[in-house]
């Protein structure tokens, strides 16, 4: 169990009602608290819940849109994705109570502090070192327009101006990573054929590699509902067009694929996780063509070319610079 969860259940006559779980963590929550539902933005997450509590989990950016009695935020990275999560929550909730539970380390003192817009906010608990928070929505906020909350920014490329659009808590948010930067200016030469963009964020490397490689069939990946709408905004705002996948790891890939393009992740939440990404170099293999190739940014520091070699073929360094190196290998 989640220590998060743990904090909720020391108080179960609490979440007894109609009760939407907000952003819920992968575990046995839905079973011990038969009316709730969850609400997850995380495709491997959704996918495990809906597994096990069939109907009782949906996904995507917006909450639901029945009544519920109370909700629960189980806290994000992001501050702004939070302010989002904690206004669509509230709009709907007035007179009834929020609940906000967190890891201390992932900043639960200083976001209950936002609680502070809608009521008085309390601290409930604090156990497992987290802290459980409950406000009782006094003033209930407006819906908030999650498009409207997008940040824009254009990139010069060799090929023209590319606009970028990303949402609250999408990787890089409001700017190009440096890594991404890099990668940028590696993408030539790829073989013709269907391109996968793996992990695609705001969406900058998929769109780009449509409009380079306009013939080319473009997918685009990633586990999180908010990147996933990102990149469907950023392609609409260059007039690109191309298939944005909401999915957990390589294995929610197409195969046949001529080229994986990738700036891989290695933060999830507050915790360092290399998991995908080592799951990615162990199984591209699997879904690229013979001859097909992996070509992907990583901080130089990351050991990436003997699991490539061992998985995929010879590695070859491209370039580096700036802390990161570019990598390439074809399948045999
Ligand atoms: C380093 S970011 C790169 C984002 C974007 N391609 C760019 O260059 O700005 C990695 C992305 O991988 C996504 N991601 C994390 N775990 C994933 C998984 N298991 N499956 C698919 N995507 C994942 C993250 O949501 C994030 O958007």
């Amino acid at each position: 169990m989640d220590p998060r969860s743990e904090v909720l259940l020391r108080q179960p006559e609490l979440f007894q009602g109609d009760l939407l779980l907000a952003g819920l963590p992968a575990d046995d929550l839905l079973g011990q608290l038969p009316r709730a539902q969850g609400w997850s933005w995380h495709a491997g997450e959704h996918n495990r819940l809906e597994t096990r509590f069939a109907g009782r989990c949906q996904f995507g950016t917006r909450a639901p849109e029945r009544h519920f009695d109370g909700a629960v935020l189980f806290l994000p990275k992001s501050r702004e994705l939070t302010d989002y999560l904690l206004q669509a929550l509230a709009t709907r909730l007035a007179g009834r109570a929020l609940y906000l539970v967190g890891e201390k380390r992932g900043g639960i003192e200083r976001a209950a502090k936002q609680l502070s817009a809608f009521g008085k906010p309390r601290k409930l608990d604090s156990a497992r070192h987290c802290q459980l928070w409950q406000v009782t929505i006094e003033n209930a906020p407006a819906a908030p327009d999650l498009h409207a909350l997008a940040q824009r920014f254009e990139l010069q490329l060799a090929d023209g101006p590319l606009q970028v659009l990303s949402l609250p808590g999408v990787f890089s948010h409001g700017r190009l990573d440096r890594g991404s930067a890099l990668l940028l200016e590696h993408l030539d030469n790829l073989p013709p054929g269907h391109l996968l963009d793996f992990g695609c964020g705001a969406g900058v490397l998929g769109a780009t590699l449509k409009r380079r490689y306009p013939q080319s069939q473009v997918s685009m990946l990633d586990v999180d509902a908010f990147a996933v709408e990102s990149s469907r905004l950023t392609l609409a705002a260059n007039g690109l067009d191309a298939e944005v996948i909401a999915g957990d790891g390589i294995d929610a890939a197409p195969t046949g694929l001529a080229a994986i393009i990738s700036n891989p992740p290695f933060h999830t939440g507050v915790h360092t996780d290399y998991q995908a990404s080592e799951h990615l170099l162990r199984q591209a293999a699997r879904h690229l063509d013979k001859g097909g190739e992996l070509r992907l940014v990583a901080n130089s520091f990351l050991k990436y070319p003997p699991l490539i070699e061992q998985h995929l073929g010879p590695c070859t360094l491209l370039n580096e610079g700036d802390g990161f190196r570019i990598y390439n290998a074809h399948r045999r």
